[in-house]
């Protein structure tokens, strides 16, 4: 294993490793992708193998521009219209596949999951591989995703060859994904980028951002979770509980920090941003969850967050974890 900060050589030496069939942890705008060549089935196991991923849930396939696009998906006018106001960005596009694609990528699907990552070095390294990447999220299947590449080699140091460092991921949630398949745009997971903002352009969509299978594998009930028991709790109901003394504990706002202080006796406390801002909040959230879990505290109780803008991002990512204790 070995962690290399970002030049022209050594995206180039990952985009060898790429070419020849290994995987490589690179940074997105998101959080850090574990990346193998789309086109090569072989490359892609290994993601599965070392993230120890159900084969039934299909990756994102990353890509640099229209071309690889066009290659990969049956781009619809909608999709058209979405890539222009938001990519390169975290906006995730399920289309209907192309021919060619392996089966393991897309879990046997009719559809694919497509996205231009906003980082300029996960485009630099799709241009040297000259392939599109597909990439899930750089983490054990089920565990908090990474952020930084300090998470990634924590998690995953020991089964990947190459990690290309870029500092911490500035969104800091997945991305945003829509089914454009079916008749109506369906928005199957919150993310990086606002339902609002993407309802500008398409109108209303249907949501189905349920724990239950078929159209969206991955979306499982449990996911995103810490090592520790976490619980959405009111301030109020973590002051009255009775394993405050032990518990981690994860602050929206400085806002509500005052009211959790002397009373509140927690072993550590995270605030995800001072001044109540959603979109700094999910760029901190998990790398907040990622201390509190390594804290000395047995269980993490988190506040819940006001479900406009990115806040139904964190809080989908927040009900997830919950549920993995349930
Ligand atoms: O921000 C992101 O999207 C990050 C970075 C690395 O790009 N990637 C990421 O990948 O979050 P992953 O594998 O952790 O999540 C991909 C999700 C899964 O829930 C999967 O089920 C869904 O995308 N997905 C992939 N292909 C699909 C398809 N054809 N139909 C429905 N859902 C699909
Ligand atoms: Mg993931």
């Amino acid at each position: 294993m070995s962690v290399h900060f970002i030049n022209s050589e050594t995206i180039h030496a990952a985009a060898r490793i790429l070419r020849s069939g290994g995987v490589v942890a690179f940074p997105t705008e998101t959080v850090y992708g574990l990346g193998a060549d789309a086109f090569n089935a072989l490359a892609v196991a290994k993601i599965f193998e070392i993230k120890k991923r159900p084969y039934f849930d299909p990756l994102i396939v990353h890509i640099s521009d229209d071309d690889q696009f066009e290659k990969l998906a049956q781009v619809t006018q909608a999709a058209k219209d979405l890539a222009r106001a938001f990519w390169p960005g975290p906006l995730t596009l399920v289309l209907k596949k192309k021919p060619g694609i392996p089966d393991l990528v897309v879990a046997g699907l009719e559809t694919i999951a497509v996205r231009m990552p906003d980082h300029p070095a996960a485009l630099d390294l799709i241009r040297a591989a000259k392939t599109p990447l597909a990439a899930p999220s750089a983490n054990p299947f089920g565990y908090l995703s990474p952020t930084t590449s300090k998470h990634v080699e924590e998690q995953l140091g020991e089964q990947i060859d190459f990690i290309l460092d870029g500092g911490p991921c500035l969104t800091g949630v997945e991305s945003t994904i829509i089914d454009l398949s079916c008749e109506r745009p369906k928005l199957l997971r919150p993310g990086g980028i606002s339902a609002e903002e993407i309802e500008k352009i398409t109108g209303p969509m249907e949501r189905q951002i349920s724990a239950s299978m078929p159209t969206a594998p991955g979306q499982l009930k449990q996911h995103y979770s810490p090592r520790k028991p976490l619980r959405i709790l009111s301030i109020e109901e973590m002051k009255s509980h009775s394993k405050l003394s032990k518990a981690g504990i994860l602050l929206f706002s400085s806002g509500s920090a005052p009211e959790a202080q002397p009373p509140i006796q927690a072993t550590a406390v995270e605030v995800l941003s001072e001044k109540g801002d959603l979109k700094e909040a999910a760029a901190n959230l998990f790398s907040a969850l990622h201390r509190l879990d390594k804290s000395k505290s047995e269980i993490i109780f988190a506040e819940p967050m006001p479900e406009n803008g990115l806040g139904l991002a964190i809080m989908d990512r927040l009900r997830r974890a919950a549920a993995t204790f349930e």
